[in-house]
C-alpha cells in the first residue's frame, strides 16, 4: 500500500487536514507529522520530518502544507534523495511527475481553496515519470547534491 507523509505548519494545517481526508477515503496510508492545530509552529520542525520519512523510504511520497508552500520546499530540498516541487496547478504538478520526479509535492495554503488542493494532489499521484532525458538530467541534479555531500565529508580534515 503506497504510503504518503504529512506535514504543515499552522497556515497548512487546514488544506492538510482536507487532502488527508481524501487520501484516507481513498484508501492510502498517512504518516501524519502534524501540526494539528492553527497555533504558530515553525515550518522547518515539520518539513524535516516529511523529508527524511520519504529519504529513508518509510514513505513512498511526501506532501507538505505552509502558508506559501515556499518554505516547505526549501527545507525538503536540504535532505538528500528529495525532490520537493512546490506546484499551483495541475500543470505544474503533472510536470513535477512526469520531468522532475517530484517526491515531496509543497503546497501554499494561503493560496489556494480545498477544491483546487486536492486536483493537484490527485494529478500529482496520478502522474508517472518520463524517464528518458529527464532521468539524464535528474542524474546531473543528484551529482551536484552528491558532491556537495562529499564536500562536507572531507571539511573537518582540514579544520582540525
Ligand atoms: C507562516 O506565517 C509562513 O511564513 C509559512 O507558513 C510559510 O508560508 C513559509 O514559507
Amino acid at each position: 500500500m503506497t504510503v504518503i507523509a504529512l506535514g504543515a505548519d499552522h497556515a497548512g494545517w487546514e488544506l492538510k487536514e482536507a487532502l488527508k481526508a481524501w487520501l484516507i477515503e481513498n484508501g492510502l496510508q498517512i504518516l501524519d507529522f502534524g501540526t494539528h492545530s492553527t497555533n504558530s509552529v515553525d515550518y522547518p520542525d515539520y518539513a524535516l520530518q516529511v523529508a527524511e520519512s520519504v529519504a529513508a523510504g518509510k514513505a513512498e511520497r511526501g506532501v507538505l502544507v505552509c502558508g506559501t508552500g515556499i518554505g516547505m520546499a526549501m527545507t525538503a530540498n536540504k535532505v538528500p534523495g528529495v525532490r520537493a516541487a512546490l506546484c499551483s496547478d495541475p500543470f505544474t504538478a503533472r510536470m513535477s511527475r512526469e520531468h522532475n520526479d517530484a517526491n515531496v509535492l509543497t503546497l501554499g495554503g494561503r493560496l489556494m481553496d480545498k477544491e483546487l488542493g486536492l486536483e493537484i494532489l490527485q494529478m500529482w499521484l496520478s502522474t508517472a515519470f518520463g524517464g528518458g532525458r529527464h532521468a539524464r538530467r535528474l542524474g546531473k541534479v543528484a551529482q551536484i547534491e552528491r558532491r556537495h555531500l562529499e564536500g562536507r565529508e572531507e571539511e573537518p580534515h582540514g579544520t582540525s
